[in-house]
């Protein structure tokens, strides 16, 4: 891997461009984990590695993105994801256009592709894109020239999260190969997991999905074990989270989202946090060296409990901090296709 093959040079010595070899990659956007390959995965956890040694130089930039234009597209808030893309992009050197639909043409009735053919003519090579509509990413990708990255699009799809937590599993556990990762919460609502049952099965993880059964999705109930129907890969399901969390070695915790309550899909908050909530008590069940991870927003108090999310064994802040470096590993191996 790339982290260990700078290990022992100055940062000076280090050229990411140069030493990165990118013998597979083809891809022109980046919508979904669900036709990536174990290979691709490798070269985007390799490159990233390359990526954190730059953000880790006295100065943060290099001139690899000259020239290209990245433009960040989102109809939907977002701290991290826009952040890490918009920092991402400028480290490599690229110009970086934001807009936010809320203060764009969009309040006065410009459509998608409008918005988005509007921004391929003034330049943008790469549009990063957040919608509320599943699918809106892949409308972009076919109907215009600029490779899309999906940022999040509904509850369907969120691939650079799910990217970026196995950079970071992999970072602290080495090989995916048979961890036992359990993914706690509103699984039926969740882009981030449903991105992360792609990724983790592609590199041979074991995902155990685990939440209230009304915030499953339809046909996985306990005892899944691979159903057409559903649409995506085998994975366990278990809605006992002291039982699914037995030796785990990573338990990801999803944000709850409150407005799920007043749907009628959760008796109380207190009793979601009395049978899922990731406290100290359940997190012992977990393998001793296990990590404890949350994609965020987070509802501290809620999910997680304030002693685990800021405990020994959280690599939350992580996941953040990686979320830059995967994200400047995505924009480099998208505009070398370009
Ligand atoms: N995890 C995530 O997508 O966070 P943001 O909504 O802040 O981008």
């Amino acid at each position: 891997m790339m982290e260990r093959a700078t290990r022992g040079k100055t940062a000076e010595e280090v050229r990411p461009v140069e030493n990165i070899e990118l013998p597979t990659w083809e891809r022109r956007h980046v919508l979904d984990l669900d036709d990536f390959s174990r290979g691709e995965i490798e070269q985007v956890i390799e490159t990233a590695g390359a990526m954190k040694e730059v953000l880790s130089r006295e100065i943060r930039r290099v001139p690899t993105l000259r020239g290209t234009i990245v433009v960040t597209l989102f109809y939907e808030t977002s701290t991290r994801t826009r952040s890490s893309f918009e920092l991402a992009a400028k480290v490599l050197g690229a110009d970086v256009v934001s807009v936010a639909a809320t203060a764009s043409s969009v309040q006065k009735g410009e459509t998608l592709i409008d918005s988005a053919r509007t921004l391929q003519a003034i330049g943008a090579n790469i549009l990063v894109i957040r919608h509320r509509q599943s699918g809106a990413p892949y409308l972009v990708a076919d109907r215009t020239d600029m490779s899309v990255i999906n940022a999040g699009d509904g509850w369907h799809a969120h691939p650079t999260q799910a990217l970026l937590d196995a950079y970071t599993i992999h970072q602290h556990l080495g090989d995916l190969r048979d961890k036992k990762v359990v993914i706690v919460g509103d699984i039926l609502h969740s882009r981030v997991a449903r991105s992360n049952i792609w990724g983790l099965t592609t590199m041979g993880a074991r995902p155990v999905l685990c939440g209230p059964p009304t915030l499953m999705p339809w046909g996985f109930q306990p005892g899944y074990r691979g159903n057409e129907d559903t649409g995506l890969p085998p994975v366990e399901v278990d809605t006992d989270l002291d039982r699914a969390i037995e030796g785990a070695d990573v338990v990801m915790a999803l944000r709850l989202q409150l407005e799920r309550q007043q749907a009628g899909l959760l008796p109380s908050i207190r009793e979601y946090i009395r049978l899922y909530q990731v406290d100290e008590e359940r997190l012992a069940r977990a393998k001793p060296n296990a990590l404890l991870m949350h994609p965020g927003p987070i509802n501290e108090g809620i999910e997680v409990s304030p002693e685990v999310a800021h405990g020994a064994r959280s690599v939350i802040e992580e996941q953040v901090a990686n979320g830059v470096a995967v994200r400047m590993a995505l924009l480099y191996l998208l505009a070398r296709q370009r």
